[in-house]
C-alpha cells in the first residue's frame, strides 16, 4: 500500500467531472429542509457546491466572504438558476472573530440553525520556494486556512440546546456536519506550494482530532467531519498564477460541486473523519467500506506497507 497520488489513485476509476451517480438531484441525496453555509460560495468551487446543494433541494444556502459586491451578483445569478433555495449573504472576512459571531448570532435569530459548514475560503501565498515566501505571506496563510476556519468551526458547533430539551432526551439527534475543502497538497508533494500545503494540512489534521474527539463529549448533535481534495480546478486563484484553460488536465467544477453533496449525504456518513478526493469513484469507495473501516483507511499519517504489518506480526520484520 502507498499512498494515494494524482497517478496512484485510491479507485480505479478517477473522476474529472460530474456523474449521474453523484447528481444532487437524486432522493437518496436530498438536503430538503437543511441550511448549508459555505464560505467563498460567491467564487470557483464554492460557487459550484453552492448551486449543487441548491440542486439537492437546500432550504438556505449562506454566503460569507469579504467582497460585497461579488457576493450580491452570487447571489442573484443563485436566485434566479435556483428559486426553491433561500440564498442569504454576508460580507466578513472569517479572520474576524466578532464578525464571525456575529454573522452566527444573526443566522441563528433571523434564518436556521445551520446543518452544514463547507469551509471553501482560503488564502494562497505567492508560488515561492518555501523560505523565500514573505514572512508576511506565510503568516496569512495560517491566519486564514487556520484560525479563521476554526472560527467558523467553533461557532458552527456552539449551537444553542433546544428549550425543554436535554442531552440525553433529544432524539434522534441532528447532524453537524463540516465539509473541509481541503487539499491534496496536504499529502502530495507538490512544488512551491510548501506554506499553503502546511496551512491546509493543520486544520485537516485539528478536524480529524476534533472527530476523533468527538465520540467521548456529550453533544446535542452528532458530528460528522469529512475533508476532501476537490480536484484540480481552474478557477480566479490559477488565473492570477498565470494558468489558463491549456496548462493544466483540469477538472471540472461541478464534480467538487457535486460530490459535496454526496458526501453530506448519510451514504458516506462511514467516511467521517478520514480524508477522501473528489475524483475517487464513490461506488468503488462503497464496495471498499468494510476495508476502509477495518483497516482505518484514509486517515492523515504515515503509511506502511502491508507487509510490513505482517511481519511486524510475526516478529520476522527487518529494516
Ligand atoms: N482550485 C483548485 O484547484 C483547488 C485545489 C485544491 C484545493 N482547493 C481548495 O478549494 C477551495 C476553493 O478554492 P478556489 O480555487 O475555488 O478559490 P476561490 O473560491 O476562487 O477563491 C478563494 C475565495 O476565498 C475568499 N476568501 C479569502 N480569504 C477570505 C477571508 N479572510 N474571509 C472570507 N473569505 C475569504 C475570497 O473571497 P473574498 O475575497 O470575497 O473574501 C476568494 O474568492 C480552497 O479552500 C482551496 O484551498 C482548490
Amino acid at each position: 500500500m502507498s499512498q494515494p497520488t494524482f497517478k496512484n489513485s485510491f479507485t480505479r476509476k478517477y473522476r474529472k467531472g460530474p456523474y449521474s451517480r453523484i447528481s444532487p438531484t437524486q432522493p437518496a441525496l436530498s438536503a430538503s429542509g437543511k441550511t448549508v453555509l459555505i464560505t467563498a460560495g460567491h467564487t470557483g468551487i464554492g460557487f459550484a457546491i453552492a448551486s449543487n446543494f441548491a440542486l439537492a433541494c437546500a432550504a438556505h444556502v449562506i454566503i460569507v466572504g469579504r467582497r460585497q459586491n461579488m457576493l450580491e451578483k452570487a447571489s442573484k445569478d443563485l436566485s434566479r438558476a435556483h428559486p426553491a433555495t433561500n440564498f442569504h449573504i454576508f460580507a466578513a472576512s472569517i479572520i474576524d472573530e466578532a464578525a464571525v459571531s456575529t454573522a452566527f448570532r444573526k443566522i441563528r435569530q433571523d434564518i436556521a440553525e445551520p446543518d452544514v459548514l463547507v469551509t471553501s475560503a482560503a488564502y494562497f501565498p505567492s508560488s515561492t520556494n518555501v523560505l523565500e515566501t514573505p514572512m508576511q505571506q506565510m503568516w496569512a496563510s495560517f491566519e486564514t486556512n487556520v484560525r479563521g476556519n476554526l472560527n467558523l468551526v467553533r461557532e458552527f458547533l456552539n449551537a444553542p440546546r433546544p428549550k425543554g430539551v436535554s442531552l440525553t432526551n433529544q432524539s434522534p439527534k441532528r447532524d453537524k456536519i463540516i465539509l473541509d475543502v481541503s487539499s491534496a497538497a496536504t499529502h502530495v508533494f507538490v512544488r512551491k506550494t510548501g506554506v499553503y500545503s502546511a496551512s491546509k494540512l493543520a486544520f485537516t489534521r485539528i478536524l480529524a482530532t476534533a472527530q476523533d474527539e468527538s465520540s467521548s463529549l456529550s453533544q446535542n448533535f452528532n458530528l460528522r467531519i469529512h475533508s476532501f481534495h476537490p480536484g484540480v480546478v481552474l478557477t480566479q486563484i490559477g488565473r492570477d498564477n498565470d494558468h489558463n484553460e491549456d496548462t493544466m488536465p483540469w477538472d471540472d467544477v461541478q464534480l467538487p460541486g457535486q460530490f459535496a453533496v454526496w458526501l453530506a449525504s448519510p451514504e458516506a456518513e462511514f467516511l467521517k473523519g478520514r480524508f477522501v478526493w473528489a475524483n475517487w469513484d464513490v461506488d468503488e469507495l462503497l464496495d471498499g467500506k468494510e476495508r476502509i473501516l477495518k483497516e482505518n483507511l484514509l486517515k492523515i499519517g504515515l503509511v506502511r506497507k502491508a507487509e510490513w504489518a505482517i511481519a511486524l506480526r510475526r516478529n520476522t520484520w527487518k529494516l
